[in-house]
């Protein structure tokens, strides 16, 4: 590995799903930089408990990390490391992926990643975070459950030949690791240009639905902001700050001419 503090890899060929093994793991007192690989995953998961099917060909993986007392915002973490996968594909993959708020990983409107950052926390002290990344790179759309084949895409799908999932992921960590000194030493801010130039999902028109499951608003994705948030403009021309939630990009209107 090219990043030093990743401490300890523990490698699968199987398991149901990196994120659950790496979080009892952590439980147990896993030191941070522990990491989880496995070569496919029986019940991985996603968000809002949705399957993540995980077959052999994908990079599937769950980092643990102790940040202690820094006080960071999990929206911010989550743009964060996606930052670090965007920078990590673009490299190894070399093609242009962009990351859409809060967590999803997409090329030409399909989606090719996601992250799930879970924590554990006793009382108010942050006991540690796992971060889970799944991306579709070698893997056929016939993968895909046929309820998300026309969202979906592997980078296989779209550049037409393998990318090496180990290579990727030495990049993405080493990448995830400046983020991650960046954040412990100088906050979010310094981080924040990069993230919104990656982001793909500003200036259009979405419906977002927020964490509690509210009914969706609809606007335009204006900004991110501070901690990490999405500021969404209403019709009426208020703003509004979401901090998580589900976002739909509506169909954009053409302009017609004349
Ligand atoms: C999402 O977009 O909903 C997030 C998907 C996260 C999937 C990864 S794959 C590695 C890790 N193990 C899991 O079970 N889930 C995460």
């Amino acid at each position: 590995m090219k990043t030093e503090w990743i401490k300890d890899v523990q490698y699968f060929e199987e398991l149901t799903s990196t994120q659950d093994y790496a979080l009892s793991l952590a439980e147990k007192g896993a030191q941070e930089g522990t990491l989880v690989i496995s070569e496919r995953q029986t019940k991985g998961r996603g968000r809002r408990m949705n399957s993540w099917i995980s077959p052999s060909g994908g990079l599937w993986f769950s980092l643990v990390l102790r940040p202690g007392k820094v006080p960071f915002y999990i929206p911010a973490l989550n743009l964060g490391v996606g930052l670090a996968v965007v920078r990590g594909i673009k490299k190894i993959a070399g093609i242009p992926v962009s990351l859409r708020w809060p967590n999803d990983i997409y090329f030409n409107e399909k989606k090719l990643g996601g992250i799930l950052v879970e924590m554990g926390a006793k009382g108010d002290f942050l006991e540690f975070v796992v971060i889970g990344v799944g991306l579709n790179t070698n893997i056929n759309p016939d993968d895909f459950a046929p309820a998300i084949r026309e969202r979906a895409t592997s980078v296989r799908n779209e550049i037409g030949n393998s990318v090496d999932n180990f290579s990727l992921l030495e990049e993405i960590l080493s990448e995830f690791e400046k983020v991650y000194e960046t954040f412990k030493r100088k906050g979010f801010q310094p981080i924040l240009k990069d993230i919104k130039e990656n982001c793909s999902l500003l200036g259009r028109r979405i419906s977002v639905t927020d964490g509690e499951e509210k009914l969706p608003i609809e606007g335009q994705a204006l900004d991110i902001g501070e901690n990490g948030a999405l500021l969404v403009r209403l019709d009426s021309g208020a703003v509004t700050r979401v901090l998580s939630g589900r976002v739909e990009v509506m169909q954009e209107k053409l302009k017609v001419e004349g």
